[in-house]
């Protein structure tokens, strides 16, 4: 009797210490307690997206991310009819040229955070106001179909001047740069190489050499490799992922000097999940996050140290010293004058 009296005794005040010890735990916060929305604005191609949605789930189980993919210039415009009453919490992905022109209309939060000290270039791939941050960096390249490159004496072209190369009327494919940041990359990287009034001359060239603009800036990539234009200005690690998938593509980069993107990510003024949001942000700037990206057929450079390079390659090559700043706060005067003066934005091809 006595001994069954102690066993509930002990049962007890084990009971009570389980109780004591919960009531003290941390305050919410933890990854189990995150909970609720996150509304994502998801610029890169759809299987990343999918993927880094999924990925982010398993960290955050009660969280439930809702996504749209869209590209970067589609984003902003997005972002702006939306100003007053934003739908989005997070942008992720896309040049940070468009990153700099929503902060510069007032379209971001501005965040500090710890996370942010792990980027392996301030100056190049942080906000020094805290609006954006920088996950992944990619070169420029021109993809050329390998079977039209056989045709053509083995040719790829490989400077920006061989791509007004006559024998490539109407067989060059590359994205609007109203609806791209990977075409308005190419946009801002020629004015640089050749000075606004050349540049805006090459444009005028390079237009005119155009099948058919598409929508998303990696689309031309897929195109060129069903063979539907022999040349595509695409980032680079698009077209090495389009010849992993079988596509037969030449990989060249221009002699002068290419451009390259460094992707942008910022959380949107007035995000109803704010908290969630920042989960995310911080999230996306751990090296474990940006080494991801290969195992969904991205491959970027990541931004943050103890993240291994995917395809180090890409960047080994000569790129010029891109003003992100002039380009970013110039997009929408140069998108509207190539629109208005060089070539619209109707019938783009998806
Ligand atoms: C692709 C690239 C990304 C790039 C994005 C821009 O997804 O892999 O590196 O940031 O395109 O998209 P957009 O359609 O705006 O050119």
């Amino acid at each position: 009797m006595f001994r069954r009296r102690t066993f509930w005794l002990l049962v007890g005040l084990l009971a009570l210490m389980v109780l004591i010890l919960a009531a003290c735990a941390p305050p919410g916060g933890g990854e189990k307690e995150a909970s609720g929305e996150l509304n994502l604005l998801c610029t890169p191609q759809v299987e990343w997206c999918e993927g880094m949605k999924a990925e982010f789930e398993k960290k955050y189980p009660n969280i439930t991310v809702n996504f749209v993919r869209m590209s970067s210039g589609e984003s902003l415009t997005r972002l702006r009819n939306e100003k007053d009453n934003p739908q989005f919490d997070i942008w992720w992905g896309g040049p940070v040229d468009s990153f700099i022109a929503a902060k510069q209309e007032g379209l971001l939060e501005k965040y500090e955070t710890p996370a942010q000290d792990k980027i392996i270039n301030k100056k190049l791939m942080l906000d020094p106001d805290k609006y954006w941050a920088g996950i992944y960096v990619g070169s420029l390249g021109f993809a050329t179909n390998k079977n039209w490159s056989d045709e053509n004496g083995g040719w790829v072209p490989k400077s920006w001047d061989d791509l007004l190369d006559p024998r490539l009327k109407g067989q060059l494919m590359v994205a609007h740069p109203s609806s791209s940041g990977t075409s308005y990359t190419a946009l801002c990287t020629i004015l640089q190489i050749k000075g606004e009034e050349a540049g805006w001359e090459y444009l005028k060239q390079y237009a005119g050499q155009v099948n058919q603009f598409t929508k998303s800036g990696s689309a031309p990539a897929r195109f060129v490799g069903a063979g539907e234009a022999a040349v595509g200005v695409v980032f680079s690690h698009d077209i090495v992922k389009q010849i992993e998938n079988g596509l037969p593509l030449i990989l060249s980069f221009p002699e002068e000097g290419t451009g390259y993107e460094i992707g942008g990510m910022g959380i949107i003024k007035g995000a109803k999940n704010l908290e969630n949001a920042k989960l995310w942000y911080d999230w996306a700037l751990q090296p474990e996050t940006q080494e991801l990206g290969p195992k969904y057929g991205a491959y970027q450079a990541p931004t943050v140290e103890g993240a291994k390079p995917s395809k180090p390659e890409l960047l080994e090559v000569k790129l010029i010293d891109y003003d992100f700043e002039w380009c970013g706060k110039n997009k929408k005067a140069f998108v509207d004058r190539f629109t208005n003066e060089i070539a619209g934005a109707e019938n783009l091809k998806k």
